[in-house]
């Protein structure tokens, strides 16, 4: 069994890498944290970076978890080359450009890539928002599609220390490896890709007082604000460049008695099962998967770039 301790990051490839990283920090309100070799670092709470912008093809390029130490990297790997999955083990050069120690990558059955971590950096300075009053207090959760999502939460429940939390018939597993009602989710969708990332903020008025923010700054929104029955998360989904959604969200469910918690089932026809007040019930969009077999673009990246640029603080 893998035991995941936390989710680490996404990395997401950017064409217009100015647009890219100028939403996250300016709309969406996080720390700048550099650039290295053509990857830009954006910062949202202790971890060094949550979101990593790698320039060139957009589309999600990985999606990180973490894992307790070497041992546990060693094991995942045979657990998962076991059931016939390739695991790539990460180079000094790749786990650098991730701020971690080492790490392994590998292809969920429906073709999303995951980065498997240990030894994430931490960023111990005081965390200066580009725009405080987003209320971020913590990368919440990654949200990945699959095409079939009870299988795939098979996959995660029979190899990882994951288990659902809530259903949404047809459309959702909502999966926890800790109290949170969900950190890592699958919805249904026909190509692999980031449904979304998650940020949870502070209080409700942060909730809200972000609402207003990108309504005045023209941003697409997705999806709320509105509430979800199963987390009871007050949320917002809103697209970012090349086909980015995030989401603020407050409020989210803990299970404190895990014994006594059984998954339920919410049928997204009725009325209020995504959203109790009744708002929109459209899934928010996917930013599609870069395939392995598209080309290595974290590695092409930092090919190119390293003969032509000087590393930058990050
Ligand atoms: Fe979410």
């Amino acid at each position: 069994m893998i035991e995941l301790i936390d989710i680490a990051y996404v990395r997401s490839g950017a064409k217009d890498i100015e647009k890219c990283v100028g939403f996250a920090r300016d709309i969406v309100g996080m720390k700048y944290q550099g650039s290295d070799q053509g990857v830009h670092y954006l910062r949202a709470d202790r971890r060094h970076h949550c979101l990593a912008f790698v320039e060139g093809e957009s589309g999600v390029l990985s999606s990180g978890l973490v894992l307790r130490d070497e041992q546990a990297l060693l094991d995942a790997a045979a657990q998962l080359e076991s059931i016939g999955l390739p695991v790539h083990r990460g180079t000094v050069e790749e786990a650098r450009s991730r701020r971690v120690t080492d790490f392994i990558s590998f292809d969920d059955p429906w073709g999303n890539k995951f980065d498997l971590v240990i030894g994430q950096v931490q960023d111990p300075s005081f965390l200066e928002l580009t725009r405080p009053s987003s209320g971020i207090t913590e990368f919440g959760h990654i949200c990945v599609d699959a095409a079939d999502i009870v299988a795939a939460a098979k996959f995660w429940n029979d190899n990882f220390n994951v288990k659902v939390s809530d259903w949404v018939q047809g459309a959702a597993a909502l999966m926890r490896f800790n109290k949170v009602h969900h950190t890592l989710a699958v919805f249904k969708g026909d190509e692999p890709g980031l449904c979304h990332i998650n940020f949870q903020v502070d209080t409700i008025d942060a909730l809200f007082r972000n609402w207003n923010f990108i309504k005045e700054h023209n941003v697409e929104i997705e999806q709320g604000p509105g509430r979800h029955p199963q987390s009871t998360a007050i949320f917002l989904y809103f697209k970012g460049p090349e086909g980015l959604t995030y989401e603020y969200s407050y409020g989210v469910r803990l299970i404190e008695d895990e014994d006594a918690w059984v998954p339920r089932t919410f049928d997204p026809t009725m009325f209020g099962a995504i959203d109790m007040w009744g708002g929109s019930s459209q899934k928010p969009s996917t930013q599609r998967q870069i395939l392995t077999t598209d080309n290595d673009q974290d590695a092409d990246a930092v090919r190119t770039l390293s003969a032509e640029s000087q590393p930058a603080s990050a």
